[in-house]
């Protein structure tokens, strides 16, 4: 029972949270007469030794004591004697870990936040130096049309925004107090719970008091967040996987965020990269465990919950690294813009263009424009050519309306500036895009 019962070993990492809601709790108790200002002001002093003697060295992992709660409030006794014993007036542990985690998850969300806003900057300062350095765009990985660097790494900072947006909505909804909640049913005691959940910077208390020690979807809500960001972070791991494959080239991956082999001398590994998309199965893990721990649980708190905290604590870890690693590689990816360009000329990224022009200069339906293309495609790969470098009398052939103007229209440069629809590829459209997105992320213009 002491084995399979005990949290300590991993809900000491709440101490923190432990210790402010409870110098919350005894603030509002003294505040309200329940408990007398003298066992206050002793509480009060107790808490803060024991803060300072968990911060120099750690918190005493005694399995007999359960959990940090139970911690605490034993070395409380051993200070202060008796008078420790009326801090737990009027609380439960089921509110006061539901009170504690809340305070905890809320700290991660914001540290989440802060990490995918540097992530952003490193994205958007590589898509301005970008704007115009040309590469094949894929659908299915296949060569489809050339964009640009920059309005492919602007792509994953929408990603990014739509993640922080996620969990601002996540803390909005998390923020609530269930401290004074109790066990299940509130209390006798004339608490007053605006004053903590104030205290400890929630926007109210709690409306339910059997919701409040049961609800643990500010938990599930951060990991689904968490786990859509992974799932992005992921993405960008794999192009860059690919990209800096030899056989692409596309880009080299910085030195302090790979590894060599062992065996093979010429091997430049992308580990960080790799571990990025790794982890993404391990965050997804972390919120289906979850999920599946609360999806049979009758009200109230039942032990299962207990369960809640490591896969967050892992989650919240794996986002941290993910992130930070993921925004070294940004910053400091060489990208060769000479082999993207060349890849982007090869596979007849052109093609749309060709089919546009004929739409646009000679009046030809679409759908005819793109059989012509077609067959114009079909020529230039028997004879090798590149689809600009084929002669204007063989695609005369093909149609006698096409002329030379089209040459102007086939080239990787005027098919990206052609583009220039709002959110479309063209430099100039990166640019402002680039502007906006300074200005949102409170970056220099
Ligand atoms: N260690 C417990 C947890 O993390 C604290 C709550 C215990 N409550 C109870 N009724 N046994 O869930």
């Amino acid at each position: 029972m002491r084995e399979i019962n005990a949290s300590i070993p991993f809900d000491k990492a709440l101490w923190r949270q432990d210790i402010l809601a409870s110098e919350a709790h005894v603030a509002m108790l003294s505040a309200q007469g329940i408990v007398s200002d003298q066992d206050a002001e002793a509480i009060k002093r107790g808490l803060a030794r024991i803060a300072a003697e968990y911060e120099a060295d750690g918190v005493p992992e005694d399995w007999d004591l359960e959990d940090i709660h139970m911690t605490t409030e034993s070395r409380l006794t051993e200070l202060i004697g008796p008078a420790a014993g009326r801090l737990h007036t009027a609380r439960s542990r089921n509110d006061q870990v539901a009170t504690d985690f809340r305070l905890w998850v809320r700290g991660a969300i914001d540290a989440m936040d802060a990490g995918l806003a540097d992530l952003q900057r490193a994205l958007v300062t590589r898509a301005e130096e970008h704007a115009a350095s040309i590469m094949p765009g894929f659908t299915h990985l296949q060569t489809a049309q050339p964009v640009t660097l920059g309005h492919h790494l602007l792509a994953y900072y929408e990603m990014f925004a739509r993640d922080r947006s996620r969990l601002i909505d996540a803390r909005a909804r998390l923020n609530e107090c269930p401290l004074g909640s109790a066990a299940l049913a509130g209390t006798g005691f004339p608490i007053d719970r605006e004053m903590t959940a104030k205290a400890l910077d929630f926007n109210r208390p709690s409306a339910n008091s059997l919701d409040a020690v049961s609800d643990r979807d500010f938990a599930l809500d951060y990991l689904h967040a968490a786990s859509v960001c992974a799932i992005h972070l992921s993405r960008l791991a794999e192009e860059l996987i690919i990209w800096a494959s030899q056989p692409f080239g596309f880009v080299r991956m910085p030195d302090s965020l790979s590894t060599g082999s062992s065996i093979m001398p010429q091997k430049k590994n992308p580990d960080a990269a790799e571990l990025v998309r790794g982890h993404a199965g391990r965050v997804i893990g972390c919120a289906t465990a979850l999920s599946i721990t609360m999806k049979g649980l009758p009200l109230a708190y039942s032990k299962d919950m207990q369960d809640d905290k490591p896969p967050v604590f892992e989650a919240a870890g794996l986002m941290e690294l993910s992130i930070a690693a993921m925004t070294g590689m940004i910053a400091d990816a060489v990208f060769d813009v000479g082999r993207m360009r060349e890849a982007a000329e090869l596979g007849y990224a052109t093609a749309t263009d060709l089919a546009d022009w004929l739409v646009r200069e000679a009046d030809i339906p679409f759908r005819e424009a793109h059989h012509i293309t077609g067959a114009a495609v079909r020529l230039a790969e028997e004879r090798g050519l590149a689809l600009d470098a084929v002669p204007l009398e063989d695609l005369k052939a093909i149609d006698a309306r096409i002329d030379a103007r089209v040459f102007e229209a086939l080239s990787v440069d005027a098919s990206v500036a052609a583009r220039a629809s709002y959110g479309g590829t063209a430099p100039e459209q990166v640019r402002s895009q680039v502007a906006r997105a300074k200005a949102a992320l409170g970056m220099e213009a």
